[in-house]
């Protein structure tokens, strides 16, 4: 049976556990957990308590020390009848790590044990109340075989010892109450990098990494990071590290990125290990940005935590703004907002357009796991920047102060945070609390009359918000929106009514309108300056206005956005008709563009990237793919060839010095592998290709040369000489496996068959099937949406296996066949013939369920 679960449904909890002393006595299939529970009850009532538990062997309870019989026993876990108050729970629970292919509650990694609790796989390790506003204090007493050397949980060790019969043990404390979805423990045999940290106020932490054996080298950079992270968090909250040690562990099995188990976090690692030959400077760049977040988490979401799962943006939205926050200090402003507002517009908004769009605090839940979403983290990452726009950092500062203050050792909801913020400001923000609780993307637009007469530009500014899959009526929100208003030459211009403040516009009604003066005919407005609101913008501009904002447009996220705007008006009018003649011009003022940017390479090697295929996708509606795909492709050409030779100039005077991971060298390496890639389209460009892949001293550049060979005769000579240079080394691999899956050649999906026999393929590894999988699915949108069926029906049955396997994973990889909303007829009706296949199919995963029985019931 299927329960959806509602946030409007939420009540404290009957009882409370203070505190856990678990003893987990491991075993490959037949792990021995023993808890020890001190509950109270709360409040006058005689319910029972009810305790949570998944694919759990009960073998024995004990209720203050004494056998005890009077409960009940479900799938869903356990009820225990009794009239005391204050009580002693002894549970002994057994459970099998090995067969735990779902990667949640206690698995094995390779030969390591590890764990995953949030959202809810405490309950796969023992009968518990499951939710995280039940904070308790944590003992535990790891006991395995000597020949797994390192015994970790939460906390600080305490105590350690022999055991007759070649086990050991390890007991840990951790003096914070916590919920049990920040539980964790890792047993085996790592190389461990060692190093400290003075906080602030002089405390010396000791920082531990653990990685597989071998693997020691790769681990440095993640240490320095997080160092830089706990430097960061001081200074610019004034949070300090709270426990005598930091522990992170990587694991090859892993769900997601990583997780902030308290004092012991769990990384993919993918977000660990990085060094110059095999992580790009991408890789290098998530390393720190992972590492910062799971950091960050210790005060957003461990010491104030959330009350239910309906507030996960609580900590989510507001770590994942933090860690944004720092990798904007520690590169560069510029090319991570861009970073963020592309996965907007490629994810966020194709979620919203979906059945499952849902606000930033979800109303209705089947499987938690389905709500870590791009919605939750990153819009609900952009909310937290409005706040940040709207009370100005000081501001914000002290909104985040008082936010600790009030709920340090807490359990609290998104309203509560709000409360914080609205303390630290003048500006009142219950309207702009909505942002909280209505879904979709808003669309903003922007008319502009001149009247020639009196010499007054007339503007209003406009808002609405398409019906959503879940909410079909939407208000006005709450929107800042930075706005330049400017001439052909640059001079910048005022409002008469002065609603334009400080560069900043509050559209908090259906539309407003303000008035220019100028003498010029031809003003320029400028919307969304840094992507001030998460919204799309309709600004009627010609090719001049877009090319006015290029050249002397203040904000350069807006000009790196003028010229997206154009490329994506280019493509449109070709997959309108692909043999549209493109104004000559065009190209003369793009080469223009380019030479002056010559000495701004963060920005000119954004601004020669083409939207996406994907991004495109949410710019129009009935999508048929084949021609947006050759629209685009036709595009790309005929820039690679009109503008060959400028974009060749400056690929050969980059300068890439020798290989360090720095700012400076990571922008010339981004502009060079851009431009590579477009030259790669002209064939007498494929030796530039073939040499860089020779020569190059670091993955960045061999990758560059891989990804720029895909348009040329050498893509599959170079890829076997990849993977023969890289067959050892898995993380390196994924990217092989991915770029093959994006091949949009017509034999895809018996490369696809093929390649899931390699030996390093591995259908129980998440790493590894979104590559290969994942990739084909989100990315290969030639092939995927090949309209013979195929690609559709080739994932479905790929999900159908997985299912099986790790519901989590295949709940992921089938976002894409969900998403079927922009696409014609045609396309609607193959992908939906698929989603019911998953539906019809017995013992389909709750994960899978909800996805794929909302979006057949979305029209
Ligand atoms: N809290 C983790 C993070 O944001 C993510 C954990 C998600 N786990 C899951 N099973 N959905 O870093
Ligand atoms: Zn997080």
């Amino acid at each position: 049976s299927v329960h959806v679960k509602k946030r409007a449904d939420y009540q404290p909890p009957a009882f409370l556990i203070s505190t856990v002393n678990l003893t987990v006595n491991l075993h490959p299939t037949a792990t021995r957990v023993v808890s020890v529970l001190t509950i109270n009850r709360q409040g006058d009532h005689n319910k029972p308590l009810v305790l949570d538990g998944d694919k759990l062997t009960l073998k024995s309870l004990l209720l203050n020390k004494n056998d005890f019989s009077d409960f009940t026993l479900s799938d869903e876990g356990l009820t225990i009848n009794t009239d005391e108050d204050t009580f002693e729970l002894e549970i002994h629970t057994e459970i099998d790590p090995k067969n735990n292919k779902a990667l949640e509650g206690l698995y094995l990694s390779g030969g390591a044990y590890c764990t995953q609790c949030e959202a809810e796989g405490f309950r796969r390790i023992t009968y518990f109340m499951d939710r995280p506003d039940i904070l308790a204090v944590y003992t535990v007493t790891v006991v395995g075989d000597t020949d797994l050397p390192m015994l970790l949980s939460n906390g600080n060790p305490v105590d350690k010892g022999q055991i007759d019969d070649g086990k050991h043990f390890v007991t840990w404390h951790d003096p914070h109450p916590k919920p049990s979805y920040l539980f964790a423990l890792v047993a085996g045999d790592f190389d461990l990098l060692s190093d400290t940290y003075t906080t602030m106020s002089g405390k010396e932490v000791a920082l531990e990494l653990y990685v597989d054996k071998g693997k020691k080298a790769q681990g440095h950079f993640a240490l320095a990071s997080l160092k830089r992270a706990m430097k960061w968090d001081e200074d610019v909250f004034g949070l300090e590290y709270d426990l005598d040690i930091y522990m992170i562990v990587a694991v090859d099995f892993f769900n997601m990125g990583a997780m902030e188990n308290k004092g012991l976090n769990v990384f993919n690692s993918k977000f660990v290990l990085a060094e110059q030959a095999s992580a790009t400077d991408d890789d290098f760049f998530n390393v720190e940005s992972v590492i910062a977040h799971e950091y960050f988490h210790n005060w957003t979401g461990n010491r104030v935590t959330c009350r239910d799962w309906f507030q996960l943006s609580l900590k989510e939205g507001l770590t994942v703004f933090r860690d944004q926050q720092f990798s904007a200090d520690m590169t560069s402003p510029l090319s991570n907002r861009i970073k963020h507002v592309r996965v907007m517009r490629e994810h966020q908004f194709a979620e919203d357009a979906s059945a499952m769009s849902h606000p930033i605090r979800p109303d209705e839940v089947i499987e938690m796991n389905n709500f870590y979403t791009v919605t939750v983290y990153d819009k609900g990452a952009e909310v937290i920047r409005m706040f940040h726009t709207l009370l100005g950092p000081e501001g914000f500062r002290r909104g985040m102060d008082e936010y600790i203050k009030r709920h340090d050792g807490q359990a609290v909801t998104c309203d509560d945070f709000v409360a914080a913020m609205q303390s630290a400001t003048e500006i009142d923000l219950s309207h702009f609390a909505l942002w909280y609780s209505q879904s979709g993307t808003p669309e903003i637009s922007l008319s502009h009359q001149f009247n020639a007469q009196t010499g007054k530009h007339n503007f209003t500014l406009s808002q609405t918000t398409p019906a959503t899959a879940d909410q079909a009526t939407k208000q006005p929100l709450y929107i800042p929106v930075a706005i330049e208003i400017i001439d052909e030459d640059g001079n910048q211009y005022v409002d008469e009514q002065g609603l334009i403040n400080n560069g900043l516009i509050i559209l908090d009604t259906p539309s407003l309108s303000f008035s220019v003066s100028a003498t010029t005919e031809k003003l320029t407005p400028v919307l969304l300056g840094n992507f001030s609101a998460p919204v799309k913008v309709d600004n009627p501009l010609e090719t001049d206005g877009l090319l006015t904002i290029f050249t002397h447009g203040k904000d350069p996220f807006n000009r790196w956005d003028a010229m997206q705007t154009l490329y994506s008006r280019c493509i449109s009018a070709l997959y309108d008709d692909v043999t549209a003649p493109i104004e000559a011009s065009l190209w003369t003022d793009l080469e223009s563009a380019i030479k002056s940017e010559q000495g701004n390479l963060e920005l000119l090697g954004e601004c020669l990237v083409i939207p996406t295929f994907e991004t495109l996708c949410q710019t129009r509606k009935d999508i048929d793919v084949a021609r947006l795909v050759a629209a685009r492709n036709q595009f790309c050409l005929l820039f690679a060839q009109q503008l060959s030779k400028v974009l060749n100039h400056i690929f050969l005077h980059i300068d890439t010095g020798d290989y360090a991971y720095n700012q400076s060298a990571v922008i010339a390496r981004r502009c060079k592998n851009v431009i590579l890639a477009h030259l790669a389209r002209l064939p007498e460009f494929e030796h530039v290709v073939v040499s860089q892949f020779d020569n190059a001293d670091n993955m960045t550049d061999s990758l560059g040369a891989l990804k720029a060979a895909q348009y040329t005769r050498v893509f599959e000579t170079l890829m076997a000489r990849f993977e023969t240079q890289w067959c050892h080394d898995a993380l390196v691999l994924d990217k092989w496996f991915a770029l093959h899956a994006t091949q949009p050649k017509d034999d895809i999906l018996a490369t696809i068959t093929m390649l899931s026999e390699h030996p390093q393929f591995s259908l129980g590894n998440p790493n590894r099937v979104r590559s290969l999988v994942g990739s084909f699915a989100f990315y290969n949108s030639e092939k995927f949406h090949a309209l013979d069926g195929s690609g559709y029906k080739f994932v479905t049955d790929y999900l159908l296996k997985l299912d099986g396997i790790n519901p989590q994973v295949a709940a992921r990889i089938v976002t894409p066949l969900t998403q079927w909303q922009g696409f014609n007829a045609d396309h609607q009706q193959l992908m939906k013939a698929q989603l019911a296949r998953l539906l019809n199919h017995k013992g389909l995963s709750k994960d899978l369920f909800e996805k794929v029985s909302k979006s057949l019931a979305y029209d």
